[in-house]
């Protein structure tokens, strides 16, 4: 039967919750907004009535029977999925939950080393063993982006026993690698194929947008609808078809990982979002990637400056491009990414999604503004006029990508004895936690891999560069894996 669209059954019943009038005798402890904060003082009453925790009537996300089961389900058909998930902890969460789900401990699974860190942390928690597949690497714009079909058919054809094949739809920076010849391959071999649709959540919406997970076949997809479908931040689905899915282990996973107090206001946003963008979507996004076409050409016109579109990725041998990305190549001014980024933000009041060595990116929406994408225009014609007269060497590419080796398991490198060593003695020692740049979080070293000069190196340059890098330890310090005591302690420690 068709669904209903224009309903939003989380946040109708949620509202009228919220007007009820209802004795709160339950948590949340604000009882409704009856604690004077300031945020009441800015955002007015309504937004704490909106945040309920499980009153009668609203339903158990955990097993949901009611409206969110009907919200969910309205979900699944937006997104040509047979069944929704609602998550109130991003795709982070999802991410743990698909490979959690579909790996056991010493299980194999297939993905790209330009995972985001969610990904490798999922390999802690299941204890998988990634089989890591090389992302083609773009030494023009110094980023990583799709991987190569025959490369991920040849870890298939050299792991048969993996479980599962792990795809980025798009990268971060809009790239999309031919999924949909992937599910084949790995269906064909019995493999599952899961998703990271953290950047894709508005493909089902429009067909001048690259396949969607569920249209590509995947068994499982999660989105951050709080990224560009326009819900609250930290809200996001799993999507899942086909009988690969095991629900019953899915389900528990999730519950495992998701709060027993889910936030209503972020359910009753993945609610509204979905209805927003079922109507608003297929209208919308021509106009959004012809007012991103027509930045592109006047910022190609700015002496120093290269906006790029999906000409030049499909040119790089990648399978389509989602033109929501706004990439400009700043480079050409002697000056990096990182610089014109804060300058932007600094002195122009415009904030990017990212900065890399050689780029920025805008990421896009349907609430993207003409005047937006002008003010973006002007200011860097300013940065242009400022930095192309003082004629500064151009920027030459500082970046190894260089992928360590393997020597363990994320998970048992996880687990094993540490030490703490200056990041200047730590070469051909086993990493124990994850360095990388943020954004885009995409980690340069993970656990259970040998730091190599290359990544030393990498990472003085984005250090020197500004760029903020997360990690477990600070100070110039790198955790390592304590060989000593590893392997007196790995005689007395059974993993799994
Ligand atoms: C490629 C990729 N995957 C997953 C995530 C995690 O998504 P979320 O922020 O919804 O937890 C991100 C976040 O930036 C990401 O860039």
């Amino acid at each position: 039967m068709e669904k209903d669209h224009r309903l939003t059954p989380f946040f109708t019943k949620l509202l009228e919750y919220a007007n009820s009038h209802t004795i709160a005798h339950d948590v949340p402890g604000h009882k409704l907004g009856q604690i004077p904060n300031d945020l009441i003082d800015i955002t007015g009453p309504m937004m704490f009535k909106l945040d309920a925790n499980a009153p009668r009537g609203l339903d158990n996300l955990n097993r949901p029977t009611g409206v969110i089961k009907e919200a969910a389900d309205l979900m699944a058909d937006a997104f040509g999925a047979e069944k929704a998930y609602f998550l109130t902890g991003g795709t982070t969460m999802g991410i743990l939950a698909m490979v959690m789900a579909v790996c056991r401990a010493k299980e194999k699974i297939i993905l790209p080393r330009n995972v985001h860190k969610s990904a490798i942390n999922a390999l802690i928690l299941s204890g998988a063993v990634p089989v890591f597949v090389k992302p083609y690497i773009d030494h023009e714009l110094g980023i990583a982006n799709h991987i190569d079909f025959h490369e991920v058919e040849q870890a298939i054809l050299d792991n048969p026993e993996a479980k599962a094949v792990f795809v980025i739809n798009p990268t971060y920076f809009g790239v999309v690698s031919d999924l949909k010849k992937i599910v084949e391959f790995a269906h064909e071999r019995d493999m599952m194929v899961i998703v990271d649709e953290a950047h894709g959540s508005h493909f089902p919406f429009s067909p001048h947008l690259p396949m969607s997970s569920m249209e590509a076949g995947a068994d499982m997809s999660s989105c951050s609808l709080h990224k560009t479908v326009g819900s609250l931040t930290q809200s996001s689905i799993l999507i899942t078809q086909g009988s690969r899915v095991d629900h019953i282990r899915l389900r528990s996973t999730i519950n495992m990982i998701q709060s027993t107090s889910p936030s209503s206001l972020l359910l009753a946003s993945l609610d509204v979002a979905r209805k927003a963008m079922y109507f608003d979507g297929p209208t919308h996004f021509p106009i959004l990637i012809e007012m991103a076409h027509q930045t592109r050409l006047k910022i190609n016109k700015i002496p120093g400056l290269r906006a790029v579109d999906g000409s030049y990725f499909v040119k790089n041998q990648s399978f389509d491009y989602d033109e929501t990305k706004l990439i400009v190549k700043v480079s050409g001014l002697g000056i990096t990414g990182f610089d014109v980024y804060k300058e932007l933000f600094d002195e122009h009041h415009i904030q990017l999604e990212l900065a890399e060595t050689h780029l920025i990116l805008a990421v896009l929406s349907i609430g993207t503004r003409q005047t937006d994408l002008d003010a973006l225009v002007e200011a860097l014609v300013v940065i242009s006029k400022k930095y192309k007269p003082m004629k500064l060497k151009p920027l030459l590419p500082k970046i190894k990508y260089s992928y360590p080796e393997a020597y363990t398991r994320p998970r048992e490198a996880y687990h094993a004895p540490k030490k703490y060593v200056p990041l200047n003695q730590a070469v051909d020692e086993i990493a124990a936690e994850s360095v990388m740049i943020y954004p885009p979080g995409i980690p340069i070293v993970i656990p259970g891999e040998i730091i190599s000069q290359d990544i030393l190196d990498d990472l003085d340059f984005y250090q020197k560069s500004g760029s903020v890098i997360l990690s477990d330890t600070e100070g110039g310090y790198i955790k390592i894996i304590d060989k000593e005591y590893w392997e007196k302690w790995s005689v007395i420690y059974e993993d799994e």
